[in-house]
């Protein structure tokens, strides 16, 4: 039988006792993680956000039948406990915040009786996160998704107060949209009012921000949920948090500047640690040549070199036959491991081959000189030489080369130097390495649609000296566009917007839109810009991934209070469900058969 809490008041969290309270009386709510009962004495851990409390009942100090409750005490039992904390009698529990006191009780009241969880609750759990997810009221009282959801909610204060004190305001946008311009797919939702009419949840609050500049807020920020319907990866959700800004009267250097103090901030704050300012920045072109990646692991070497040149006049028709297509060569130096085992070797190249690659070739130099490659007979002594030389290649390396167009060099080996750092493990894991990509390209040719598409978004501004080329060679714009990126992930981007109507309708032009569809879709955007525009630029920081990376999560699920899976269901909700068919008829709704429905 529950009991009532009436007459009692909680005067600490069980965490935040300390020798300070020590011959305080306190009152003391929370979960029993354990209960011990040695005889005459009973220990039980009492557990809260702040975490474990050690309480002690004995008889003489409680009374009989407070001290029967005390036995019939099981895990994850709710109860009130009243005491007095003394110095604990005994070693002192180091492992334990409050490790040198115990409250001894004088009473306690069953608030909630338990039965037993299907996992324990416990830190650093073992249970299959399929287990988790299904009951996760009870994994989000484990201490490390207690103390992620803690900091998260640090972070979130530390931004307000600190945008508001650099003259943000915070404005929200809505949630029951139009399509919004990311790129990705939208999540749809029925009208009811306009029959076979839908709402688009924001994919971002992209336009509406745009539009707050064009009314003059100057400085705008949301802590904004975001809607995106792809395809999810360990950093990727279906609904995930943006910290959403955009300014007036700004450039590059301004957003830049504006958010890396935010992100210096919130490290500061939240972990601890001084973010040397400015952060480095590197051209995406360079971080494609060096790192082959937009988002560039730079807590590594193992850089990629362009051997293009070196090997042109070679005899090896995989190197030359790349070359002649338009195509590049390009490898990195696995340092002192020349010696790796050809199964590994064979592994690594199937894993390059997950990348597009069609072969990964490589060449070891052995302590003695000599090569074992598997195209070194291709190549005279000279030119193998030289090769090496140009790979900063020693006895003891191993080199691999990918030749191929560019896209696909990059994507391989970037992926390669990633994968293989991880296995031998070069990666410092106590750093964090931020970055600035900058002049990223404006348009990507989409082979799929057979036209060239936005790469941010189809409001980025093109770099002033490239707007020339907008007719004459697209592909070669670069944009006014920026990533910040942590140790190899993508943290936010953002851009400078075109607010000039001309230039605006060139690049929907370029991007395949007729007129029409242009005001169509973002006619009151465009309409906007008739009645007085700023220049204005933003860029939104993914909040989930921020967190993950400060508390060394290893996937995103784990900074989100209810996350959902690989197919975007919920597993404790069983979202998305079934609705009634009154629901659909309201909605003027009616299903296809499901073969039609499901196919991709
Ligand atoms: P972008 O699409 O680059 O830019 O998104 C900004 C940041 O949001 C995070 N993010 C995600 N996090 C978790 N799950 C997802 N599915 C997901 N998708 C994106 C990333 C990313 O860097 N409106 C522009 C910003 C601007 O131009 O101001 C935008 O949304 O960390
Ligand atoms: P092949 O001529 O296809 O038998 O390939 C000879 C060697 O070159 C093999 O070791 C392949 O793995 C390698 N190779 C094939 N295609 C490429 C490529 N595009 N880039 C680098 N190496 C390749």
């Amino acid at each position: 039988m529950a009991e009532s809490m009436k007459g009692l008041k909680r005067t600490h969290r069980c965490g935040e006792l300390s020798a300070a309270n020590i011959g305080e009386e306190v009152t003391v709510m929370g979960w029993v993680q354990k209960q011990r009962n040695k005889g005459g004495i009973i220990f039980v851990d009492l557990r809260d956000r702040a975490g474990l409390l050690q309480v002690i009942f004995e008889e003489s100090d409680c009374g009989a039948e407070n001290f029967a409750k005390a036995e019939k005490l099981r895990s994850e039992f709710v109860v009130a406990v009243v005491g007095k904390v003394l110095k604990r009698e005994g070693a002192a529990n180091e492992n334990l915040a409050t490790g040198e006191i115990e409250v001894r009780a004088t009473q306690v009241r069953i608030l909630s009786e338990a039965e037993t969880p299907p996992f324990p609750v416990e830190a650093d759990s073992k249970t299959k996160e399929e287990l988790r997810l299904k009951y996760r009221y009870l994994d989000l009282r484990r201490p490390d998704l207690q103390s992620n959801l803690m900091l998260r909610s640090k972070i979130t204060t530390t931004i307000r107060s600190h945008l508001s004190e650099q003259g943000f305001l915070e404005i929200e946008t809505p949630i029951l949209c139009k399509s919004t311009p990311e790129g990705a797919r939208d999540y749809l939702v029925p009208s009811r009012v306009h029959p076979g009419h839908f709402y688009a949840l924001p994919q971002s609050p992209q336009i509406f921000k745009q539009l707050l500049m064009c009314s003059g807020y100057d400085r705008y920020f949301q802590i904004a949920k975001c809607f995106r319907d792809e395809d999810l990866r360990a950093d990727r959700q279906p609904e995930f948090t943006q910290v959403d800004m955009e300014m007036s009267f700004v450039d590059v250097d301004d957003v830049i500047g504006y958010t890396e103090e935010m992100v210096a901030k919130v490290c500061k704050e939240a972990i601890g640690l001084e973010v040397q300012l400015p952060i480095q920045r590197m051209t995406w072109q360079d971080a494609m040549d060096r790192f082959g990646s937009d988002k560039p692991d730079t807590r590594f070497g193992m850089e990629l070199v362009n051997v293009s040149e070196v090997v042109k006049d070679c005899e090896f028709g995989v190197f030359t036959g790349a070359l002649a297509a338009g195509g590049s060569v390009r490898g990195i130096n696995v340092k002192g491991q020349a010696a790796m085992p050809r199964k590994k070797i064979d592994a690594l190249i199937e894993f390059a081959k997950g990348y597009g690659a069609k072969g990964l070739a490589y060449l070891a130099v052995q302590e003695d000189g000599t090569y074992k490659s598997s195209f070194a007979k291709f190549m005279t002594e000279d030119q193998l030489k030289a090769l090496v030389e140009a790979m900063d290649g020693q006895a003891g390396d191993l080199l691999f080369f990918a030749a191929d167009k560019n896209s696909i060099v990059w994507s391989v080996l970037g992926a390669l130097r990633i994968e293989v750092a991880k296995q031998l493990d070069m990666i410092d894991n106590s750093k964090f390495n931020f970055l600035w990509v900058t002049e990223f390209p404006l348009l990507e040719w989409s082979e799929d649609d057979n036209r060239y598409v936005a790469m941010h978004h189809p409001f980025t501004m093109p770099m002033d000296e490239d707007i020339q080329y907008l007719d004459s060679d697209p592909g070669r714009v670069r944009a006014k566009a920026y990533d910040i990126v942590l140790n190899g992930v993508e943290l936010g981007g953002g851009s400078v917007r075109i607010f000039q109507n001309d230039v605006q309708e060139k690049m929907f032009e370029i991007l395949g839109f007729t007129k029409e569809q242009a005001y169509n879709q973002f006619g009151f955007l465009l309409n906007a810009f008739k009645y007085g525009v700023p220049p204005h630029a933003g860029l939104a920081i993914g909040l989930d991934r921020f967190v993950m990376l400060l508390v060394k999560a290893d996937n995103i699920r784990e900074v989100i209070a209810f996350p959902k899976v690989k197919d975007a269901s919920c597993l404790m909700t069983e979202a998305p469900g079934t609705v009634a068919e009154a629901q659909l008829e309201e909605l003027y709704l009616e299903l296809a058969p499901m073969e039609v429905a499901t196919e991709e």
